[in-house]
């Protein structure tokens, strides 16, 4: 019998690439989706439209207790990725109320739901290196101490305190990743890897003439969502739940991936990239660097892409994207 996965945020970066591993290794995929993504497929499902033949989709809210238990009661899962979240850390300045809906009821609404129908099934919490906030060491591991400093970060520590609180209290096979920034060319346009490397594209093109950018020596330990969707399954496959730090371990400002990304079309970024306030952060993360030591002895894991092979790739699908449409890449003036 082949083991069944589900994944709340299918239709996200890191929900696709998932979906995709899950796949390769012979698993039945099921995928959580808002209802009304079910309205617009063709612009909601855009990152798994070659997979829709082969995944189960079901539609349910991860805010209502009683769709996510109607879904559980009747799915015998295996595992469960719970990815599912407003992701947007700038978004979270605005809105912090909904994202803390969103983040913390939704999890806590998924273990709740889990514990009374499917006890037995593995839960993967998607917990994030901005729980680390205002760094207290460098590199940051499964042991530094969290100082959150966004809402978005805040609303991650309790969902991460609840995935451990559910093992601890009852029993349940709950892990958290705690993954370090991950991109590649599924990243919405509003994060700023994708923000510069579209950014880049139009700019190359003639169709802008600058790109707006906030903090230039903001740093991140940036890895590929493709070598980090493995991690999250290795995770539920030890012999014991555990939290895991997932991480490159090194890092780069965003001044140098603009660098690469601009020398990447023969143009020099600082004739392009302007720096306006209006993108800095009421509260910075300033610096991230993960030690995913314990991911590559106990996981065996190590990431495949380096920081040049991911600004790379992530410029060349821009530039075929610019050549398939008439209006190519969005996003430059998004926060
Ligand atoms: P993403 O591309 O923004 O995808 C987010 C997913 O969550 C989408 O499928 C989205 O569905 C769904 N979602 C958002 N709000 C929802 C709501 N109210 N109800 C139901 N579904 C909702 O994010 P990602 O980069 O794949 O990240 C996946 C997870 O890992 C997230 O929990 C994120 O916080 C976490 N994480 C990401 C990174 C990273 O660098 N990528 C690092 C650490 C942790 P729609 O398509 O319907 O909007
Ligand atoms: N988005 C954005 N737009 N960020 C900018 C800009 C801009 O114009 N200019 C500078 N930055 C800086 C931000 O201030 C931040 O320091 C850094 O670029 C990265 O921003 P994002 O790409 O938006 O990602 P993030 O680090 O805030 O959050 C991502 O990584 C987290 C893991 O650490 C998201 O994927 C989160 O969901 C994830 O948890």
């Amino acid at each position: 019998m082949p083991k069944k996965a589900l994944i709340t945020g299918i239709t996200g970066q890191d929900g696709s690439h998932l979906a995709e591993h899950l796949l390769s290794l012979g698993y039945e995929v099921h995928g959580l989706v808002r209802r009304v993504a079910l309205e617009d497929p063709q612009h909601r499902f855009g990152r798994i439209s070659h997979l829709l033949d082969r995944i189960t989709l079901h539609a349910a809210g991860v805010e209502s207790y009683p769709s996510l238990f109607h879904v559980f009661s009747r799915n015998d899962f295996d595992e469960c990725y719970h990815l599912a979240a407003q992701s947007f850390v700038a978004e979270s300045f605005d809105d912090g109320f909904s994202t803390m809906s969103t983040n913390i009821n939704g999890t806590h609404y998924m273990l709740a739901a889990l514990r009374d129908a499917r006890p037995a099934c593995k839960f993967y919490f998607a917990g994030t290196s901005e729980m680390f906030g205002k760094v207290k060491e460098m590199p940051q591991s499964e042991t530094t101490a969290f100082h959150p400093r966004t809402p978005y970060g805040i609303s991650k520590v309790a969902g991460f305190e609840l995935t451990r609180n559910y093992r601890e209290e009852f029993g349940m096979f709950c892990c958290s990743g705690i993954l370090f920034n991950h991109e590649g060319p599924r990243r919405a346009f509003e994060y700023v890897t994708r923000k510069i490397t579209s950014g880049a594209v139009r700019v190359y093109l003639g169709q802008a003439a600058e790109l707006r950018l906030g903090n230039l020596d903001a740093r991140r330990d940036w890895g590929h969502a493709a070598d980090y969707v493995v991690a999250m399954h290795l995770m539920l496959q030890q012999p014991k739940p555990d939290d895991y730090v997932v991480a490159t371990g090194e890092t780069h400002t965003v001044r140098e991936f603009c660098e690469l990304a601009f020398a990447e079309l023969g143009l020099n970024y600082q004739d392009h990239v302007k720096v306006d306030p209006l993108f800095y952060r009421p509260t910075e993360v300033e610096a991230l660097v993960g030690d995913a030591s314990k991911a590559r002895s106990l996981l065996g894991w190590r990431p495949s892409y380096t920081f040049a092979d991911i600004v790379k790739e992530m410029v060349k699908a821009d530039l075929a994207l610019a050549s398939r449409k008439a209006d190519p890449v969005g996003g430059s003036s998004l926060r």
